[in-house]
């Protein structure tokens, strides 16, 4: 992956950052950028999620306005990524294969009564714990902020009432204080904002010696994937018309989520796990997950059957005996709420 990192650290996180790119570093394309921050972390911008600049209503008229970057992940998730996110193809290999072994490993201990599952989507963490749930009582609560998502969830579970999803999303948990005995989030929390924000709302809900699980995407996953989509879309679209619509993730690494929980040490201990691991597949296995997690990649992609094929090609480039290799990299973030910290809330 290629770093520009000159002449950039003060480059905001919101979307205007996308105006400070097209001006400044259009020489830079077809890179993925890490933008530095003011806080340290670094933020990358990359055109591996795209979402398109949307029609808007404001004030009866209808206008271009660019998403913000949270109504951009959301509204891609309720649409194509929910319809989908349900089939087995995306839930068994690279993502939902590392997911459903992190979920595997998590530890709920005897006194989890109710167990919150934060960007639930269509509520596979809890399709995951299902039997034990039921076995030792425990009430699951999903919160996720895409409609799409949270009704197919909804559909799901509809006849069972130890389990209820609510609208909301890290930032916003629409739950009491202390409410909570165990967090657990797959996949989701890459998507916030802000790491403290998130962490702040986390330790407001949780109980006293409550725990927190969290599985998130790490700084690198999937370089040489992403250079390869990158590629691809060169041949479709302008330069500004990937970067104005790059949306922004949070790839952080272990000292970096430390760092955003710091201001919690006293009532958070804090453990961070980085794991990395090659995951090899046909070209159509790859699509599977890429399409139900980065739909909207090619919504402004003229040609679609073009580009897949373009795509094919450059997913075919890097392919090796094994097949076309993803570099995962991810975070597994252990959280006990300690008693004494709490008392200070
Ligand atoms: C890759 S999906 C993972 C869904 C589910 N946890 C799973 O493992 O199948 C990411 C989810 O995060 C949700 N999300 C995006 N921004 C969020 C936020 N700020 N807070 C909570 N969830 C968010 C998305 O709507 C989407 O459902």
């Amino acid at each position: 992956m290629l770093r520009q990192q000159e002449a950039h650290a003060g480059a905001r996180r919101d979307t205007h950052v996308f105006g400070i790119l097209r001006g400044e570093f259009h020489e830079c394309y077809p890179t993925i950028f890490v933008l530095p921050t003011s806080s340290g972390r670094e933020l990358v911008v990359a055109p591996f999620l795209i979402s398109p600049l949307s029609p808007r209503k404001r004030g009866g008229g209808e206008q271009l306005r660019p998403m913000s970057h949270h109504e951009t992940t959301v509204q891609s998730y309720s649409e194509k990524g929910s319809l989908s996110y349900e089939d087995p193809a995306n839930k068994n290999f690279l993502y939902g294969d590392i997911t459903v072994r992190f979920i595997k490993n998590i530890i709920f201990p005897p006194k989890d009564r109710v167990v919150l599952d934060l960007g639930c989507g269509t509520g596979f963490v809890f399709d995951e714990t299902y039997q034990l749930f039921h076995d030792r009582g425990i009430r699951g609560i999903g919160v996720e902020p895409a409609d799409g998502m949270r009704q197919i969830a909804m559909t799901k579970y509809r006849d069972d009432h130890s389990y209820s999803f609510l609208a909301g999303s890290f930032e916003h948990i629409p739950l009491p204080d202390r409410s909570v005995d165990h967090i657990v989030s797959t996949l989701a929390l890459h998507w916030v904002e802000s790491l403290s924000v998130a962490a702040a709302e986390m330790r407001r809900v949780l109980n006293p010696g409550g725990n927190a699980d969290l599985l998130m995407i790490a700084r690198d996953d999937g370089a040489r994937f992403k250079k390869a989509i990158v590629a691809a879309l060169r041949r479709h679209l302008t330069f500004g018309q990937i970067m104005a619509t790059a949306t922004l993730v949070q790839r952080v690494t272990p000292a970096q989520v430390k760092e955003a929980f710091a201001p919690f040490v006293g009532s958070f201990d804090v453990d961070v796990h980085r794991f990395d691991e090659v995951v090899y597949g046909r070209f159509a296995d790859h699509m599977k997950w890429w399409q139900a997690r980065s739909s909207p990649v090619i919504a402004e992609v003229r040609d679609k059957k073009q580009f897949m094929q373009d795509l094919r090609e450059e997913l075919e480039a890097i392919r090796i005996d094994r097949g076309i290799p993803f570099d995962a990299s991810y975070l597994w973030i252990k959280i006990t709420a300690t008693e004494s910290g709490m008392s200070s809330l």
